[in-house]
């Protein structure tokens, strides 16, 4: 049984928050028998909000959670963090264009870059959900110099999920028979999720399914579910987003199966023509801790083609900010 380990939490009082935290508490992010120290994040707000849901906690007489402490302030919030999950983000509201919604996350993402780089632990893997949240991520790296740049990573795991449960139930299998699903690019409506190199019971999903199937219905379901659930519940996804939240950190600290791989937004190291430094959906594996680009893999027309166009707005989104000075 290892010692505690420090999680810092974002967005705490809001609707992932309050997903995510019972099942970190109750040992599902990092394993049944690692204790841990949760730290919340939020706004002045929403402070109040968070204790109530820290009393919450304390209901809860979990076995594994040592403590709950709530700020305001990054710095405090960030203090031997071992995990940070970046969920608080500003949303994009009515009439908001792209630069606005880059600059109002760059005044979150930026300072909270600074306090991890200042006071989280040496070992800090940083997990950011808030979106845009691969953007959000190069935000926050751009202003923790001292952090190993490969501990900035953005969640692509939900999109993961909802692509392996489309293919699941279309070809009838069960979840667990479907490997090697890759979600690449951004998270948004521009990521390509890719058949081509997925394995359902062995053999390669592509094959499986007919190419309008592939093309106009699972891409774009899979692409466009956020959506359908904010049209359907009347609300974000939550308790998926947490989940993935979740999966991402387990596999990041557990690692990955053998024979099998998962997505996660990471920084390029150049892999596939995706230029170094953004930080993209790859398929991944992760061992001892760390995070690999899974190499080799052939890429048609079909998936080049729908690549670059989701790396392309990366870049673009990249280019925004700079201009705005916040990288
Ligand atoms: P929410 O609005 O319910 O909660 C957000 C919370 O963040 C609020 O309590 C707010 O007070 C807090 N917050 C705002 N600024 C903050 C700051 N500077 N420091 C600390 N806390 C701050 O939103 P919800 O539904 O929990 O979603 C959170 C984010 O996750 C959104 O940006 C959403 O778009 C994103 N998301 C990402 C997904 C992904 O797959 N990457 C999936 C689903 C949601």
């Amino acid at each position: 049984v290892q010692g505690p380990v420090t999680v810092t939490v974002t967005g705490a009082a809001g609707q992932i928050g309050y997903a995510l935290l019972f099942r970190i508490a109750s040992g599902h992010l990092l394993g049944p028998d690692v204790p841990v120290k949760l730290r919340l994040l939020e706004i002045t707000p929403a402070l109040k909000a968070a204790e109530g849901t820290a009393m919450e906690l304390a209901d809860c007489a979990f076995p594994l959670l040592q403590s709950v402490d709530i700020s305001d302030d990054p710095r405090v919030a960030f203090d031997g963090a071992n995990v940070a999950l970046l969920v608080g983000a500003r949303p994009r509201t009515k009439g908001m264009e792209r630069g606005d919604l880059l600059e109002a996350n760059g005044g979150i993402f930026k300072p909270q870059g600074e306090a991890i780089n200042a006071v989280a632990a040496d070992d800090v893997k940083v997990l950011v959900v808030g979106n845009p949240a691969n953007t959000n991520a190069l935000i926050a790296q751009a202003h923790a110099p001292d952090v190993p740049a490969e501990r900035f990573t953005a969640m692509t795991r939900l999109d993961h999920n909802r692509a392996i449960s489309q293919l699941a139930s279309k070809l009838e299998v069960p979840v667990t028979a479907i490997k090697k699903l890759t979600i690449w690019g951004n998270h948004s409506a521009t990521q390509y999720p890719d058949l081509f190199h997925t394995e359902v019971n062995g053999k390669i999903a592509a094959e499986q399914v007919d190419e309008a199937w592939l093309k106009d219905t699972f891409i774009p379901t899979v692409a466009k579910r956020g959506a359908a659930i904010i049209e359907a519940r009347g609300a974000s996804s939550a308790a998926s987003a947490a989940n993935a939240a979740i999966d991402h950190v387990f596999t990041w600290v557990n690692g990955t199966a053998e024979g099998d791989w998962t997505s996660a937004a990471i920084p390029s190291d150049g892999s596939y023509g995706v230029p170094e430094g953004l930080i993209s959906s790859f398929p991944v594996t992760a061992k001892d801790g760390k995070f690999s680009i899974v190499q080799g893999l052939e890429i048609d027309a079909f998936s080049r083609e729908r690549i670059d166009a989701s790396v392309a707005e990366l870049g673009e989104e990249r280019d925004a900010v700079r201009g705005l000075g916040l990288i």
